[in-house]
Parts: structure tokens; C-alpha cells; sequence
């Protein structure tokens, strides 16, 4: 971030954001939780019925539900519920099958590889599709610009514009290594696009015409505060599905039958820009 930029407004949403544990770190508790809950139901039963037996593997589907049910309570992110709901029972299924500790060793690289600091970032791997493909081209200026992907995944979003934009330069940035070895290989075949492999945070925005983001609710305060400080004047800042909390959109345009929308901030300025595109009512 350039030094002599004035500090980004403050966004209500990161402080409280501040506030909150991790989401893997509450995970890891309503497991734990949920564990204690059926002990204790299991020492009730024993008390009430010293004959009954819960089979290990009913014990921890009855695990499963009750975490699903506390993540739902709790009302942690929606694919949530769902590990919570498996993650035992696989665990014993896997324990039951004997699989080499390689196998398990080799499953737990691959997904690490792909999804990296997700626990700290908050945004795990999902392809915006073709369907937002098309809108980003649509909502791009006309003329030579530079463009990037701050969170780059496959590299779908960058190649695909790359093609249709040949005038212009597109880039994306991907902290996970996995996603950004594919998306490296995909430019080494197409010879389109440019692909870093690290933190958008430590990337100046400043240098670019349009910023492209798909992450996650949690990472749109954060983002704001850096493309307010950084970006400069009449660039634009596009996010597909996740608004920025308290502020309105310059645009929006639905991508998906199912609602979906890529949002649009006009960048007044560096430092300008919290109250003069907060007042902006999206057009229709
Ligand atoms: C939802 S995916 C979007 C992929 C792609 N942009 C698309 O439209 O299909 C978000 C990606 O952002 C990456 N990511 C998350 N935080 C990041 C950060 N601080 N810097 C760079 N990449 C990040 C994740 O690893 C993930 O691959």
C-alpha cells in the first residue's frame, strides 16, 4: 500500500468481523460440544436403562447430529452443518476400512494444497462460472486496460477475458498453491494471462483499471478498506455475489437464474470513497 495514501474509511462490518472467532475454531468446539453432550446422554441412558448399548457407530452419527444441529443454531456458514453432520461417521468408516495412513497423508496434502489459509481467509474455492464470465466482460470499459482477479482459483475468470479482450492485460492473484499451479499451466498452454501466486493484501491496487473479486462475506469489509485507500479514480471494483456492507453498489447485474449478481463500485478516489459511493442507489 502506497504510504502517502490517507488511511481507508472505517466499515462497522470489519470491526465486528474483529470480534468473532474463527469459524474453524468454533467448529472445533462444537465438535467437542457435541461430544460432551452425548457422553452425558450416554451416561443418562446407562442410568435409566443400565442393559441398553449404543453401537460406536450409532454414537457417532447421534455426534454428528447433535454438531449439525448446534452449527445451525449457531448459524455458522451453510456447508457447515453438513461436515459437522459427517465428520465423525466418516472418520470411524475410514478407521473401519484400514486405509493406508498414506492414503490419509496424501488426501490431507491434496486438500491443504487447495485450500490453504481458507481457516484464516474465509474463503474456500468456488468457480464463479460462465455466467459471470460474461457479465465481468460486459461491465468492463472500453479500451487497453489492466485487470485482475484477487483470488484467481483456476484462472477460468482471467483466461476467458484474456480471450476476449486480446488489447488488454489480465491478471489474477492466487494464494492457494494448488489452484495456482493449474492456473499457471493453463497460461503455459493458452499463452494468455498472467498469474501471481500470493496475498492480494501485499498487491497495490492502485495499479489497476478493474479489480475483480469473488470471495466470500467476511472478506468484503477488509476488501473495501484497501480498494478505498488504494484504487484510483474512476477504476472500478467488481464482486460477484458479495455486496460490501454499507455501501451501495454504482451497479448491479444479475449473472444466475438463481439471483446471483455482479456488483460495481466506481471509484471516486483514493481515500474519497466510502461517502460518495455509499449515496449511490444501484441502477437498475
Ligand atoms: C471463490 S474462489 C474464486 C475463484 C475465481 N476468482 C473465480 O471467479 O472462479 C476464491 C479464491 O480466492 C483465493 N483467496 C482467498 N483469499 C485470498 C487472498 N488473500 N489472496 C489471494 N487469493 C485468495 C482462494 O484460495 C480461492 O481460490
Amino acid at each position: 500500500m502506497s504510504a502517502s495514501r490517507p488511511a481507508a474509511p472505517q466499515v462497522r462490518g470489519a470491526q465486528r468481523a474483529v470480534l468473532r472467532i474463527p469459524p474453524a475454531v468454533e467448529a472445533l468446539l462444537i465438535q467437542c460440544l457435541a461430544c460432551l453432550l452425548l457422553f452425558g446422554g450416554l451416561h443418562l441412558l446407562r442410568l435409566l436403562l443400565p442393559s441398553a448399548r449404543l453401537p460406536l457407530f450409532a454414537a457417532a452419527c447421534v455426534q454428528g447430529m447433535l454438531a449439525a444441529w448446534i452449527s445451525s443454531r449457531r448459524r455458522q456458514a451453510a456447508w457447515w452443518p453438513w461436515i459437522h453432520l459427517v465428520f465423525l461417521p466418516l472418520l470411524l468408516a475410514s478407521l473401519e476400512l484400514h486405509l493406508p495412513p498414506a492414503l490419509a497423508l496424501a488426501g490431507f496434502a491434496l486438500l491443504v494444497s487447495l485450500y490453504w489459509s481458507t481457516f484464516r481467509t474465509q474463503v474456500p474455492l468456488y468457480l464463479s462460472g460462465a455466467a459471470a464470465r460474461k457479465a465481468v466482460a460486459a461491465a468492463l470499459p472500453q479500451g487497453s486496460l489492466r485487470f485482475i482477479d484477487i483470488g484467481s482459483g483456476l484462472g477460468g475468470m482471467v483466461l476467458d477475458l484474456a480471450a476476449r479482450r486480446p488489447e488488454s492485460r489480465f491478471e489474477g492473484i492466487e494464494l492457494a498453491p494448488l489452484p495456482w499451479l493449474a492456473s499457471r499451466l493453463r497460461q503455459a498452454m493458452t499463452g494468455r494471462g498472467h498469474f501471481l501466486r500470493g496475498d492480494y493484501h501485499r498487491l497495490d491496487l492502485a495499479q489497476y483499471d478493474v479489480v475483480f473479486a469473488y470471495l466470500s462475506p467476511a472478506a468484503m469489509p477488509r476488501l473495501w478498506e484497501k480498494a478505498a485507500a488504494e484504487m484510483r479514480a474512476g477504476s472500478l471494483l467488481l464482486s460477484h455475489e458479495f455486496t460490501i456492507p454499507g455501501v451501495a453498489p454504482s451497479f448491479a447485474e444479475p449473472t444466475h437464474p438463481d439471483g446471483k449478481m455482479l456488483y460495481g463500485w466506481k471509484l471516486p478516489g483514493a481515500g474519497t470513497t466510502a461517502a460518495a459511493v455509499a449515496v449511490k442507489k444501484p441502477r437498475k
